[in-house]
Protein backbone atom coordinates (compact mmCIF):
# COMPACT_ATOMS: atom_id res chain seq x y z
CA UNK A 1 0.00 0.00 0.00
CA UNK A 2 1.48 3.69 -0.78
CA UNK A 3 1.73 5.70 1.91
CA UNK A 4 -1.31 8.22 -0.29
CA UNK A 5 -3.73 5.28 -0.23
CA UNK A 6 -3.51 4.66 3.51
CA UNK A 7 -6.42 6.48 5.31
CA UNK A 8 -6.45 9.07 7.13
CA UNK A 9 -9.40 10.55 9.83
CA UNK A 10 -8.58 14.52 10.90
CA UNK A 11 -10.08 15.16 14.37
CA UNK A 12 -9.45 18.76 14.64
CA UNK A 13 -11.13 21.15 17.33
CA UNK A 14 -10.24 23.18 20.49
CA UNK A 15 -9.26 22.68 23.83
CA UNK A 16 -10.93 20.08 26.09
CA UNK A 17 -13.98 19.66 23.10
CA UNK A 18 -13.45 15.74 23.55
CA UNK A 19 -11.72 14.66 20.32
CA UNK A 20 -9.00 13.21 21.79
CA UNK A 21 -11.31 10.63 23.83
CA UNK A 22 -13.62 10.50 20.26
CA UNK A 23 -10.70 9.80 17.78
CA UNK A 24 -9.17 7.08 20.48
CA UNK A 25 -12.42 5.48 20.09
CA UNK A 26 -12.80 5.60 16.86
CA UNK A 27 -8.82 4.28 15.94
CA UNK A 28 -9.65 1.38 18.36
CA UNK A 29 -12.99 0.57 16.42
CA UNK A 30 -11.26 0.68 13.26
CA UNK A 31 -7.72 -0.75 14.48
CA UNK A 32 -6.19 2.26 13.32
CA UNK A 33 -2.87 3.90 14.50
CA UNK A 34 -3.99 6.92 16.63
CA UNK A 35 -1.93 10.20 16.86
CA UNK A 36 -2.52 13.19 19.58
CA UNK A 37 -0.83 15.67 18.14
CA UNK A 38 -0.81 17.80 20.69
CA UNK A 39 1.11 15.78 22.87
CA UNK A 40 4.16 16.39 20.70
CA UNK A 41 3.95 20.37 21.90
CA UNK A 42 2.96 19.08 25.40
CA UNK A 43 6.19 17.15 25.19
CA UNK A 44 8.47 20.34 23.97
CA UNK A 45 6.93 22.75 26.94
CA UNK A 46 7.75 19.60 29.62
CA UNK A 47 11.17 19.42 28.05
CA UNK A 48 11.53 23.37 28.18
CA UNK A 49 10.22 23.15 31.50
CA UNK A 50 12.31 20.46 32.79
CA UNK A 51 15.34 22.63 30.83
CA UNK A 52 14.51 26.20 32.65
CA UNK A 53 14.70 26.89 28.83
CA UNK A 54 14.06 30.82 27.30
CA UNK A 55 10.47 30.59 26.05
CA UNK A 56 11.30 32.76 23.79
CA UNK A 57 14.14 31.47 21.94
CA UNK A 58 12.33 29.55 19.21
CA UNK A 59 15.87 27.76 17.81
CA UNK A 60 16.14 26.20 20.78
CA UNK A 61 12.28 25.02 20.98
CA UNK A 62 12.56 23.75 17.21
CA UNK A 63 16.15 21.87 18.76
CA UNK A 64 14.06 20.20 21.16
CA UNK A 65 11.07 19.32 18.77
CA UNK A 66 13.44 17.96 16.00
CA UNK A 67 15.02 15.59 18.73
CA UNK A 68 12.12 15.26 20.97
CA UNK A 69 13.26 11.11 22.13
CA UNK A 70 9.17 10.33 22.73
CA UNK A 71 7.53 6.93 22.66
CA UNK A 72 4.51 6.20 22.59
CA UNK A 73 2.86 2.85 23.34
CA UNK A 74 -1.09 1.93 23.77
CA UNK A 75 -1.92 4.75 26.03
CA UNK A 76 1.66 5.60 27.95
CA UNK A 77 3.84 8.68 26.40
CA UNK A 78 7.56 8.49 27.82
CA UNK A 79 10.02 11.75 27.29
CA UNK A 80 14.02 10.37 27.67
CA UNK A 81 12.56 7.01 29.17
CA UNK A 82 10.45 8.81 31.67
CA UNK A 83 6.32 7.62 31.51
CA UNK A 84 5.12 11.43 31.53
CA UNK A 85 1.73 10.58 30.56
CA UNK A 86 -0.38 12.69 33.32
CA UNK A 87 2.46 15.10 33.28
CA UNK A 88 1.83 16.89 30.26
CA UNK A 89 -1.83 16.84 30.67
CA UNK A 90 -1.38 19.54 33.60
CA UNK A 91 -2.43 23.00 32.40
CA UNK A 92 1.25 24.44 33.09
CA UNK A 93 1.87 22.32 29.85
CA UNK A 94 -1.01 22.94 27.79
CA UNK A 95 -1.02 26.74 28.46
CA UNK A 96 2.92 26.88 27.63
CA UNK A 97 2.41 24.34 24.44
CA UNK A 98 -0.15 26.83 22.98
CA UNK A 99 2.32 29.82 23.25
CA UNK A 100 5.14 27.11 21.64
CA UNK A 101 3.02 26.25 18.70
CA UNK A 102 2.90 29.63 17.70
CA UNK A 103 6.51 29.57 16.49
CA UNK A 104 6.61 28.49 12.69
CA UNK A 105 10.17 26.50 13.46
CA UNK A 106 8.67 24.25 16.10
CA UNK A 107 5.65 23.40 13.87
CA UNK A 108 7.62 22.55 10.56
CA UNK A 109 10.25 20.39 13.04
CA UNK A 110 6.98 18.61 13.98
CA UNK A 111 5.89 18.24 10.06
CA UNK A 112 7.51 14.94 9.00
CA UNK A 113 6.76 13.33 12.42
CA UNK A 114 3.43 13.21 12.43
CA UNK A 115 3.15 12.58 8.98
CA UNK A 116 5.13 8.95 9.73
CA UNK A 117 2.62 8.18 11.89
CA UNK A 118 0.58 7.30 8.76
CA UNK A 119 0.81 3.55 9.05
CA UNK A 120 -1.22 1.03 7.34
CA UNK A 121 -3.41 -0.04 8.11
CA UNK A 122 -5.50 3.53 9.09
CA UNK A 123 -4.69 6.65 11.00
CA UNK A 124 -6.80 8.78 12.92
CA UNK A 125 -5.59 12.05 14.24
CA UNK A 126 -6.81 14.97 16.50
CA UNK A 127 -5.12 18.05 16.77
CA UNK A 128 -5.55 22.32 15.47
CA UNK A 129 -4.18 21.90 11.96
CA UNK A 130 -3.98 17.86 10.77
CA UNK A 131 -6.69 18.46 8.47
CA UNK A 132 -5.49 22.04 6.84
CA UNK A 133 -1.32 21.34 6.90
CA UNK A 134 -0.64 17.66 7.74
CA UNK A 135 -2.81 15.47 6.09
CA UNK A 136 -4.37 17.69 3.66
CA UNK A 137 -5.41 14.30 1.65
CA UNK A 138 -7.39 12.87 4.47
CA UNK A 139 -10.46 10.89 3.55
CA UNK A 140 -12.06 12.19 6.21
CA UNK A 141 -11.76 15.35 8.12
CA UNK A 142 -13.72 16.64 10.92
CA UNK A 143 -13.94 20.17 12.82
CA UNK A 144 -15.10 18.66 16.33
CA UNK A 145 -16.48 21.58 19.17
CA UNK A 146 -18.50 22.31 21.85
CA UNK A 147 -19.52 25.29 23.61
CA UNK A 148 -16.39 26.64 25.77
CA UNK A 149 -19.15 26.44 28.98
CA UNK A 150 -19.64 22.71 28.30
CA UNK A 151 -16.09 22.51 27.75
CA UNK A 152 -15.35 23.82 31.02
CA UNK A 153 -17.34 21.78 32.74
CA UNK A 154 -16.28 18.39 31.06
CA UNK A 155 -12.91 19.24 32.27
CA UNK A 156 -13.57 19.82 35.73
CA UNK A 157 -15.39 16.23 36.17
CA UNK A 158 -11.69 14.64 35.12
CA UNK A 159 -9.95 16.88 36.81
CA UNK A 160 -12.47 16.12 40.29
CA UNK A 161 -12.33 12.12 39.20
CA UNK A 162 -8.40 12.34 38.97
CA UNK A 163 -8.52 13.60 42.45
CA UNK A 164 -7.14 17.11 41.03
CA UNK A 165 -8.48 20.57 42.57
CA UNK A 166 -10.39 22.69 40.47
CA UNK A 167 -12.41 25.76 39.42
CA UNK A 168 -15.19 26.16 36.95
CA UNK A 169 -14.88 30.05 36.46
CA UNK A 170 -10.45 29.74 36.00
CA UNK A 171 -10.75 26.77 33.58
CA UNK A 172 -13.28 28.67 31.03
CA UNK A 173 -10.97 31.19 31.03
CA UNK A 174 -7.98 29.37 30.48
CA UNK A 175 -10.35 27.54 27.61
CA UNK A 176 -11.26 31.09 26.06
CA UNK A 177 -7.61 32.33 26.39
CA UNK A 178 -6.06 29.03 24.89
CA UNK A 179 -8.98 29.06 22.22
CA UNK A 180 -8.27 32.68 21.32
CA UNK A 181 -4.55 32.09 21.12
CA UNK A 182 -4.99 29.19 19.21
CA UNK A 183 -7.09 31.02 16.54
CA UNK A 184 -5.76 33.61 16.25
CA UNK A 185 -2.22 33.01 15.52
CA UNK A 186 -0.72 33.31 11.98
CA UNK A 187 0.58 30.02 11.33
CA UNK A 188 -1.89 26.89 11.11
CA UNK A 189 -4.54 28.69 13.38
CA UNK A 190 -7.03 27.02 14.13
CA UNK A 191 -10.51 26.78 11.69
CA UNK A 192 -12.78 24.92 10.67
CA UNK A 193 -11.73 24.33 6.94
CA UNK A 194 -13.99 24.65 4.28
CA UNK A 195 -13.67 20.21 3.61
CA UNK A 196 -14.36 19.83 7.08
CA UNK A 197 -17.19 18.59 8.64
CA UNK A 198 -18.81 20.17 11.89
CA UNK A 199 -19.09 18.32 14.44
CA UNK A 200 -20.52 19.79 17.44
CA UNK A 201 -20.77 17.66 20.84
CA UNK A 202 -22.30 20.48 23.16
CA UNK A 203 -25.52 17.96 23.35
CA UNK A 204 -24.12 14.26 22.30
CA UNK A 205 -22.71 11.59 24.26
CA UNK A 206 -19.41 10.41 23.55
CA UNK A 207 -21.25 7.45 21.78
CA UNK A 208 -23.03 9.55 19.87
CA UNK A 209 -20.01 11.26 18.36
CA UNK A 210 -18.33 8.46 18.17
CA UNK A 211 -20.99 7.07 15.96
CA UNK A 212 -21.54 9.41 13.50
CA UNK A 213 -17.75 10.22 13.04
CA UNK A 214 -18.01 6.37 12.32
CA UNK A 215 -20.98 6.30 10.10
CA UNK A 216 -19.01 9.47 8.11
CA UNK A 217 -16.35 7.38 7.38
CA UNK A 218 -18.30 4.25 6.52
CA UNK A 219 -20.54 5.97 4.23
CA UNK A 220 -17.51 7.46 2.34
CA UNK A 221 -15.45 4.14 2.15
CA UNK A 222 -18.92 2.68 0.88
CA UNK A 223 -18.63 5.42 -1.61
CA UNK A 224 -14.95 5.08 -2.60
CA UNK A 225 -15.48 1.11 -3.24
CA UNK A 226 -18.44 2.10 -6.00
O1 LIG B 1 -4.84 19.26 21.97
P1 LIG B 1 -4.06 19.75 23.15
O2 LIG B 1 -4.84 20.64 24.06
O3 LIG B 1 -3.35 18.66 23.87
O4 LIG B 1 -2.89 20.68 22.53
C1 LIG B 1 -2.03 21.47 23.32
C2 LIG B 1 -1.65 22.74 22.56
O5 LIG B 1 -0.84 22.39 21.43
C3 LIG B 1 -2.83 23.53 22.00
O6 LIG B 1 -3.21 24.59 22.83
C4 LIG B 1 -2.35 24.04 20.67
C5 LIG B 1 -1.21 23.16 20.29
N1 LIG B 1 -1.49 22.28 19.15
C6 LIG B 1 -1.30 22.81 17.89
O7 LIG B 1 -1.01 23.99 17.75
N2 LIG B 1 -1.45 22.00 16.80
C7 LIG B 1 -1.79 20.72 16.93
N3 LIG B 1 -1.93 19.96 15.85
C8 LIG B 1 -2.03 20.18 18.22
C9 LIG B 1 -1.88 21.00 19.32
Amino acid sequence: MQTNEIPVITIDGPSASGKGTIAQLVAKKLGFHYLDSGALYRLIALKALQSHANIEDQTLLAHFARNLNASFEDETVSLDGRVVTNEIRSEQCGILASQIAAYPPVREALTERQRAFRQPPGLVTDGRDMGSVIFPDAILKIFLTASAEIRAQRRHKQLIEKGIDANIADLLQDIQKRDDRDSNRSIAPLQQGMDARLLDTTSLTISEAQDTVLSWYNEIFAKNRV
